[in-house]
């Protein structure tokens, strides 16, 4: 079982919807895959086909059978789950007390999947630790902009202050995200990403395509609404990527 964290600096840039669609992408190479929602918005759910009224979810159930939900597009689902304001500072306090609570919890659950996948709220939060401490590999969804870029230092210090000395840690890798296909300063955005030596790049990216945001608009994943468009196909070529560098 591989778990992959799906995090950022800054919001907004994808951790989500890629997080749903890459779950979509390794289901429909059979395997069997694990969706943990760790962002207070519980926004996964809109990704993932969940019943709106479900309250079950990480926050109060924990890593248990009553919070795993199957999605109707073939992959389990655990939701971060609805919870009022006092809940979620009593999760937030037991999470800090026990940094490897997450990694414990997914342990425990370990051979019924080959991937787990973890979508994070962005920035430094007690789930992104819980997250980077879980994970076996971390994807840092960065997008082609300057204030992208700009975050990269922070979130790569804090992966690394969170890993130290983990030999199962496989490594993190950037990954653009909406990348424009028109326009200079996308490119030499890109470009500087990728000639960072001291930096791994996922060697593919993901292209900006307005069939993400309508899919979204019906709540399903764009592989499943348009599984031919551009944004599809590249999300196809990263979910290859994660597979083969698994076997490696
Ligand atoms: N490749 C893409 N092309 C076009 N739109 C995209 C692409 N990827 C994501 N989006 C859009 O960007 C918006 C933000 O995406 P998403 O919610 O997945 O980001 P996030 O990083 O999870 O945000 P947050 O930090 O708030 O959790 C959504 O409207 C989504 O449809
Ligand atoms: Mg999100």
């Amino acid at each position: 079982m591989q778990i992959i964290a799906l995090i950022s600096g800054k919001g907004g840039v994808g951790k989500s919807t890629l997080t749903a669609n890459i779950a979509m992408a390794l289901t429909q190479r059979e395997k069997r895959v694990l969706v943990i929602d760790l962002d207070p918005q519980n926004t996964q759910r809109h990704h993932l086909g969940m019943d709106p009224d479900e309250i079950a979810g990480l926050a109060r159930e924990g890593i248990t059978s009553h919070a795993i939900f199957d999605s109707p597009f073939g992959m389990q689902f655990i939701p971060f789950g609805r919870v009022q304001e006092g809940e979620l500072d009593e999760f937030a306090a037991e999470l800090k007390k026990h940094p490897t609570w997450l990694a414990d919890g997914i342990e425990s659950i370990s051979d019924k999947f080959d991937f787990v996948l973890l979508d994070t709220p962005p920035g430094p939060t007690v789930y992104l630790q819980q997250a980077i401490r879980a994970a076996h590999r971390a994807l840092v969804i960065v997008l082609s902009d300057a204030a992208s870029y700009a975050t990269l230092p922070k979130i790569t210090a804090l992966v690394e202050q969170y890993t130290e000395g983990r030999k199962d840690f496989l490594g993190m890798h950037r990954l653009i995200n909406q990348m424009p296909t028109r326009g200079r300063l996308g490119h030499q955005v890109r470009d500087a990403i990728f000639s960072n030596a001291d930096a791994q790049v996922v060697p593919v990216v993901i292209h900006k395509d307005e069939r993400v945001s309508q899919a979204l608009a019906f709540e399903r994943p764009v592989l499943e609404y348009y599984p031919g468009c551009k944004a599809s196909l590249d999300i196809q070529y990263v979910t290859d990527w994660i597979i083969e560098s698994e076997e490696q």
